[in-house]
């Protein structure tokens, strides 16, 4: 199922062109390998919503090449850093590269591991960005929840999983998608909504 209807998603996508050589580069290399990066539209919202923010620490929980980290680095300003973390370290490799060609190494810490254990050794974690396993979601989010700041912000991607959400039988990822969306609205510790954007964009603000 289409969240955004294909012509809509052609229109946002003629709007939003980009001049940086390697964030094309970086596209054209997970299309062409089909990696569910969070591709240019979720980008672009990642970008407005740090430059809002003005995070100085941005944690993501599942970097692949860096593609949604390379968005979080162009848009922090002065000492801001965003941790790429990722299982494989082929694609901590690569995210590396790329950040060198964009000139953002300095804004990026690189970590191979499992990324719950791996965010739990920051503090006061600004925006937490999350794209791991889908049915780790809600007990990766409670795990990482005690190192969060203050007025944190959390960006989850894939929360309406191609509308599968709307099925009444679940796989183990759409139940954790699910069980994960429903505690973050039901929390009075945050306020959250979710923009259909994609595959459907989680942001909620810690109270
Ligand atoms: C959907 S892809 C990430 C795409 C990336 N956020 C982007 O948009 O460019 C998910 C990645 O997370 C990694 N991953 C999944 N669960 C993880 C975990 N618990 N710890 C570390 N990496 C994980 C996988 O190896 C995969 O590369």
């Amino acid at each position: 199922m289409f969240i955004t209807h294909p012509d809509i998603e052609k229109y946002l996508l003629s709007l939003s062109k980009e001049e940086d050589p390697v964030l094309n580069q970086m596209e054209e290399y997970g299309h062409s390998i089909n990696f569910p990066i969070i591709d240019r539209l979720v980008g672009r919202l990642l970008f407005v919503l740090t430059k809002i923010k003005k995070p100085k620490l941005v944690v993501e929980l599942g970097s692949g090449f860096g593609y949604s980290a390379y968005w979080f680095a162009k848009a922090l300003e002065n000492d801001g850093k965003v941790v790429v973390v990722d299982y494989k370290e082929e694609n901590i490799q690569k995210a590396k590269d790329f950040f060198e060609k964009g000139g953002v190494l300095n804004k990026a810490v690189f970590e191979v591991g499992d990324a719950v254990k791996v965010a739990k050794k920051y503090q006061d974690i600004d925006i937490l960005f999350m794209d791991l396993e889908k049915s780790r979601y809600l007990e990766a989010f409670k795990e990482v929840e005690p190192n969060l700041s203050k007025d944190a912000v959390i960006i989850a991607d894939n929360t309406l999983w191609s509308g599968k959400v709307l099925q009444e039988n679940l796989d183990s990822q759409t139940r954790g998608l699910k069980e994960f969306t429903e505690y973050m609205f039901k929390n009075p510790d945050y306020y959250t909504s979710l923009v259909p954007l994609r595959d459907g964009v989680l942001i909620a603000v810690r109270l």
